[in-house]
């Protein structure tokens, strides 16, 4: 029961992370390319901001859940006296989860101050450069999730 819920948990801070992603990538970023860059790029700071937030909780949720199922089929197979070794498609959804966290840090930690700092001085120019690199980091983890979701389903 314990592992169905982690499951649970582990999917829907996915679902949450990737589509949060994809909304932003491609229906609200584009929507708003008619307004102003002042307005546009306060607006995205802003939005970020608050998703950042509700990843930062969904990375944890992900890492942690994923690793909680992980120890208890490890501890179950030791318990019953056999060996545990890690599936093939768990190995790929660890090392690429892992990255995909990295670049959310990068992300939160480098760009968006940056993003926000370029607001707060009206610099409007630096804003929408800093931008530009967090729509292709984002862009790179949508694809790295898609991926993923679709190998671990599919294998
Ligand atoms: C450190 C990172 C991660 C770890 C340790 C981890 C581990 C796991 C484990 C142990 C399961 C249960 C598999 C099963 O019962 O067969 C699982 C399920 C799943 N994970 Fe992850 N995961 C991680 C990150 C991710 C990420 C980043 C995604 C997608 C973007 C993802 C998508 C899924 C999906 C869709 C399932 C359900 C698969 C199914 O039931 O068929 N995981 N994960």
């Amino acid at each position: 029961m314990l592992y169905l819920v982690l499951k649970a948990v582990h999917v829907l801070a996915v679902m949450l992370w990737v589509g949060g992603m994809a909304f932003a990538h491609y229906f609200l970023r584009p929507s708003l390319a008619t307004l102003a860059p002042p307005q546009r790029l306060t607006l995205m700071r802003d939005v970020l901001r608050r998703f950042f937030a509700a990843v930062l909780v969904a990375t944890g949720l992900v890492v942690a859940s994923g690793l909680w199922m992980i120890g208890r089929v490890a501890k179950q197979v030791v318990q019953g006296g056999g060996s545990f070794s890690w599936p093939l498609d768990w190995i790929v959804m660890t090392a690429v989860g892992l990255l995909m966290v990295a670049i959310f840090v990068v992300i939160r930690l480098r760009f968006h101050p940056r993003l926000s700092r370029a607001v707060d001085a009206s610099d409007w120019p630096a804003a929408g450069a800093v931008l530009v690199d967090i729509r292709r980091w984002v862009g790179v983890n949508l694809v790295l999730g898609v991926a993923l979701t679709f190998f671990v389903i599919v294998h």
